[in-house]
């Protein structure tokens, strides 16, 4: 797909088929994160493929309450070292991207429980929790939403 596609055609996805995702399709997404840069090249970040049923099942009920989350064949949580936010937020990106690239959607999802997902998953408590994203082939066709106007978030030269 051409760049500019994967950019123009995401869109935050709460619908999904129940077909499978392949390992192939997995494997590139890996790489894209793999790929990502962060500070000092750190590295400060895991990510949790969540791919049994059971555990996604737990998951969506019991840390997330929000029902698309059942649907979704892959739940992937993102875990960084204290204060590295923006690092694993430039990865999750290049992941999201990626999937877009295989034909798969995805929705970023930061509201949840995560001393829930800590204990599900057994995250360590020194490691935090950054944002959960669902992934599968997505069953709905959202329009784009509307952004604010280029010129109301691009300056240039000063603030003002
Ligand atoms: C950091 C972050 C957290 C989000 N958390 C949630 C969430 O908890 N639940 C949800 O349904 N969508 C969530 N979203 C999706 C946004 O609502 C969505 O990206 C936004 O409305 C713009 O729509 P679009 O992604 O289709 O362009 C989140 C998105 C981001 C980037």
């Amino acid at each position: 797909m051409e760049f500019s596609e994967v950019i123009s055609t995401r869109r935050a996805i709460r619908k999904y088929k129940k077909d499978h995702v392949s390992e192939e399709k997995l494997a590139r997404i890996y790489e894209a994160i793999h790929a990502a840069p962060s500070g000092n090249n750190h590295q400060p970040y895991k990510f949790i493929f969540v791919k049994d049923a059971e555990q996604r099942l737990r998951i969506a009920s019991e840390a997330c309450h929000q029902e698309f989350l059942f649907e979704a064949p892959v739940l992937m949580v993102a875990c960084c070292e204290k204060n590295r936010a923006f690092d694993v937020a430039i990865a999750v990106d290049h992941l999201v991207l990626a999937a877009i690239n295989e034909g798969l959607s995805t929705c970023w999802v930061g509201w949840f429980e995560k001393d829930i997902v800590r204990e599900i998953l057994s995250i360590p408590e020194d490691i935090e929790i950054a944002i959960l994203v669902s992934i599968g082939y997505g069953d709905e066709n959202p329009p784009a939403k509307e952004r604010k106007s280029i010129d109301e978030l691009i300056r240039i030269d000063r603030y003002s």
